[in-house]
């Protein structure tokens, strides 16, 4: 990817889908044998891949607007179908390549009474374990063995609704116990569970297939699950982090956008953390309106936090962001370890940034200069892609695909609206 950087951005850019709704969406159509329906589904890597992991276990996928499909933004509509699950078997070459493809786990070993799920690979931003799912479907009565890199589960006699209480907060392991409890007879109660929007876009979906789910959007979620469940229609809920992460761009770029179909109320923090830096957010009919004519960035103090805290997903966005502000800002990164590599390449721009354990300390600097750089995971290349914007002249970015596998059509996006980016194609 290359850009070349100093130009305002102007115009609209429309927000896809939730990518991290999108997949566990799709993955609860493991959980009927009749049609579950998604859309609004974001064109990504991930989505692609997730449907070949569950095409595997027997799902029939059908995609509509494929082609020709008059407003590609509105995103696709998937149909899902697992009338007959032929493989528990979720193998490595695939699941080590995403993580989020271990949620087919709790899924499966409701509907099945068994599974076998690689343990996850998925972006390279320190350890992230898997013991707080295996604890939740251990409440749940499911026998669990660790077998050559496999999670082998089983639950001979079925499941059973129980009290689940997580010691921290985990998305992926709310979502493996909200999706298998569905189909569990009994009440399950989740305590301490993730408050993340997707995850109650997902407990919206598995109400219309007939569980009856409480408490959504607070730390305790009951589940009164069902026997079966049935199809559904669902559209999958704007994607925040991307809307966070174009907004950040407005910002560091400068100009005004209208993000449209983005809703406010999903990135309240990160929005407040916005306008502390001076930036002018407002919401539309259509979305979001996002601007910054010529004034300084304020610096400011941020730390992650689960939701409604400010997201993991957005740290290195606004890193590159401060980078340029009039002042030194403090970051904190709470949820991962191990996810600062976008800070050495950030200084490969001429950014000034000192790391002390889990807090990056930011000095904003005058300018920033063109330069090549590495993208390690998705979110640090789409911070790199920031701070070009931000950078005199040219700024190339190797090993791109870990943009593709979250971020919908970004070159397209952020060209419609004035950016000098274009894809680079290699022989
Ligand atoms: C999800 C998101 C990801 C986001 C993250 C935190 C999707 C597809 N991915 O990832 O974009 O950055 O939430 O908002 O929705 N942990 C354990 N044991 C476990 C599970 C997690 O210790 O069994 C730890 C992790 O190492 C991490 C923290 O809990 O430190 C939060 O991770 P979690 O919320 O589970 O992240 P994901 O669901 O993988």
């Amino acid at each position: 990817m290359s850009i070349v950087g100093g130009k305002p951005l102007n115009g609209t850019i429309s927000i896809s889908g939730a990518k991290n709704a999108a997949l566990p969406l799709m993955i609860a159509s493991l959980l009927t044998a009749d049609r579950l329906t998604l859309r609004n589904v974001p064109s990504l890597a991930d989505v692609t891949l997730l449907a070949r992991i569950l095409r595997n276990h027997g799902v029939d996928l059908t995609i509509d607007g494929k082609r020709g499909n008059p407003a590609p933004h509105l995103g696709e509509t998937f149909h899902l179908t697992a009338r007959d699950i032929v493989d528990t078997t979720a193998p490595y070459e695939l699941v080590s390549r995403m993580r989020a493809s271990f949620w087919v786990l709790g899924p499966l070993l409701a509907r099945c009474g068994k599974a076998r799920i690689s343990m996850p690979g998925g972006c390279a931003i320190g350890t992230r374990p898997v013991d707080l799912h295996l604890l939740g479907l251990k409440a749940l009565g499911a026998e669990i063995d660790i077998d050559g890199g496999y999670v082998v589960a089983r639950a001979a006699r079925g499941l059973k609704g129980a009290r689940v209480i997580f010691p921290k907060v985990s998305v992926g392991a709310t979502h493996t116990v909200l999706m298998a409890a569905a189909l569990t007879a009994g009440e399950t109660v989740i305590e301490n569970a993730a408050r993340e929007p997707e995850i109650g876009d997902v407990a919206e979906c598995l109400v219309k297939m007939g569980a009856t789910i409480d408490g959504v959007g607070s730390a305790t979620i009951r589940i009164q699950g069902a026997d079966r469940l049935e199809g559904a229609v669902h559209t999958v809920l704007p994607d925040r982090i991307e809307t966070g992460t174009y907004a950040f761009a407005v910002a560091a770029a400068g100009g005004e956008v209208e993000l449209k179909g983005a809703r406010k109320s999903l990135l309240e923090t990160a929005f407040g953390a916005l306008e502390r830096t001076g930036v002018a957010v407002t919401e539309t009919e259509n979305g979001v309106r996002v601007a910054r004519n010529g004034g300084a960035l304020e610096p400011i103090t941020v730390e992650t936090q689960p939701y409604p805290g400010f997201p993991t997903d957005l740290q290195a966005q606004l890193m590159a962001l401060m980078t340029k502000a009039r002042g030194t800002s403090v970051i904190r990164e709470t949820i991962f370890e191990n996810r600062f590599m976008h800070v050495q390449e950030l200084a490969r721009l001429g950014a000034d940034i000192q790391l002390q354990g889990d807090t990056a300390t930011v000095r904003g600097v005058d300018s920033l200069r063109g330069a090549q750089v590495m993208a390690t995971d998705l979110r640090a290349s789409v911070s790199l892609v920031i701070a070009g914007l931000m950078a005199e002249g040219r700024t190339t970015i190797n090993r791109v695909y870990h943009l593709d596998r979250g971020f919908e059509r970004l070159e397209q996006k952020l060209a419609g609206c004035g950016a000098s980016i274009e894809r680079i194609v290699s022989g």
